[in-house]
């Protein structure tokens, strides 16, 4: 104010009025007003920047994920602790460089063409990246979002990564686990297989011995018969007489054993022909179930795996079966007959000890499906075990005699093939029932 005093008297201007001076006072007074206001907004901005930045290096200190904060022409602006720690880089070190030369580098032309893309569609994208770090690389599930200033243009990007390391990891324990209990699953249908082969095979076993003994039996006979005819014949070489050959036609009963030759030649035959047979059947018994589907005649199937079972049994039992409709099954033939052959057996198994046992099985259609039942008249299934009876595992036969796995594995088959296989209500005894969609085109 000594300056204002100061051009009082003769040096101030004559053209300066007092009133002038006020104003030019005044005015300096409220732009001095107006510098306290913006000194005060300046330092609120301030603190609340000051504050913006602690966050944000909080964020960048504290994110676990991988996180680069970069320019409008893809240049790092800022990374997180966790890159540092990873790369070794420190921001300063980082800061400037194109995002894509912290990667391998054959993905940098990726990622570059990525941010392009990003700026363009002003969207985030994603892809599976290798980072550089000081040991090597880690492989990272990477996101790259675009920055957009308050226009909404782009001005920057926010790459995010997650190091793919664990997840890979728990990923391929996950493959492992997957594939133990694989082979756990195929090595217990196969104990399943050959627990059934096992009975199947002392069936085929008595089986064979039939026909087998009869070839025998009558081999044995046509060596007699053919020992007799040498004699008769040499003797006729010998030029014996008429009344010697009659004696001896007699007395080795060749007229006889002549009629008995014709039915030694066709007994041999039908028990050749037995055994033939069984071999066949064996062997579509056997065939491979993985195989291609086929489409086959579920009632021939159902005819030959019942009658196989029941040949294996120890005590009699009636098998009714009827009426057995022919009815075309697209699927796999051999795990079919394996569906047929365990109801008939659990069937079977269910009578045991009883008198007067008897197994029905009947197949109908019913419109677009085949139905099978399995009946039988034995104790049924108590209702508290209705549902369990489809459960791997769950049996109520001894240790060596039941796997508790036949009817989890029907029940799997049935769905294999589109159908459904169940425990029908009431009794008296058990009814199985299995659907399957007739093939198309076959009714
Ligand atoms: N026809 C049936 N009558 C009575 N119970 C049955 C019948 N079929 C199956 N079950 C019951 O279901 C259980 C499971 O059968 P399954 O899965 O074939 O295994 P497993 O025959 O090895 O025991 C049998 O142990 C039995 O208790
Ligand atoms: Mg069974």
């Amino acid at each position: 104010m000594a300056s204002q005093t100061g051009l009082t008297g003769p040096e101030r201007p004559p053209h300066f009025t007092d009133d002038a001076w006020i104003e030019v006072l005044s005015a300096v007074d409220r732009t001095y007003a107006d510098l306290v206001v913006y000194q005060e907004q300046l330092e609120r901005q301030n603190a609340e920047l000051e504050e913006m930045r602690t966050f944000l290096t909080a964020i960048l200190s504290s994110v676990s994920d991988v996180l680069i904060v970069a320019d409008r022409a893809g240049r790092v602006a800022r990374i997180s602790r966790s890159v540092m720690a990873l790369t070794g880089c420190t921001e300063a070190t980082a800061l400037g460089r194109p995002l894509a030369e912290m990667f391998e580098t054959g993905e940098r032309a990726v990622l570059g063409g990525l941010l392009q893309m990003v700026r363009d569609r002003r969207r985030s994208t994603g892809l599976e990246a290798n980072l550089l770090t000081a040991t090597g690389v880690e492989p990272l599930d990477v996101s790259i979002a675009p920055r957009l200033d308050d226009r909404g243009r782009v001005d920057g990007f926010v790459l995010t990564g997650r190091p793919m390391g664990a997840l890979r990891k728990a990923y391929a324990e996950l493959t492992d686990s997957h594939d133990a209990l694989k082979t756990a699953q195929a090595q217990l249908v196969r104990n399943e297989k050959l627990a059934s082969l096992g009975r199947l095979l002392a069936g085929v076993a008595h089986e064979l011995n039939n026909p087998i003994s009869f070839v025998y039996a009558n081999a044995h006979a046509l060596e007699r018969y053919a020992g007799k005819f040498e004699t008769y014949f040499a003797r006729v070489q010998e030029g014996a007489g008429r009344e010697e050959l009659i004696a001896l036609r007699q007395s080795l009963r060749l007229d006889r054993e002549m009629a008995n030759l014709r039915e030694a030649i066709q007994g041999a035959r039908d028990g050749a022909e037995r055994v033939r047979d069984i071999v066949e059947d064996l062997r579509r018994l056997s065939s491979d179930g993985s195989g291609e589907k086929t489409v086959f005649d579920l009632a021939e199937t159902v005819r030959i795996a019942a009658s196989w079972v029941m040949r294996g049994m120890k005590q009699p039992v009636a098998l009714v079966m009827e009426p057995l409709v022919p009815a075309k099954v697209l699927g796999r033939m051999g795990h079919v007959q394996q569906v047929v052959m365990n109801l008939v057996q659990n069937s079977v198994d269910a009578l045991e000890g009883r008198e007067s046992g008897e197994i029905r099985i009947s197949i109908q259609t019913e419109g677009q499906q085949v139905v099978l039942t399995v009946a039988d008249n034995g104790p049924g299934v108590p209702d508290e075990m209705r549902t369990s009876v489809f459960d791997p595992f769950f049996t109520t036969k001894p240790v060596g005699r039941g796997t508790g796995l036949g009817l989890s594995i029907s029940h799997k088959i049935a769905q294999e093939h589109g159908g459904s296989l169940s425990l029908a209500e009431g009794g008296p005894g058990a009814t199985f029932r299995l659907e399957l969609p007739l093939a198309e085109g076959a009714g």
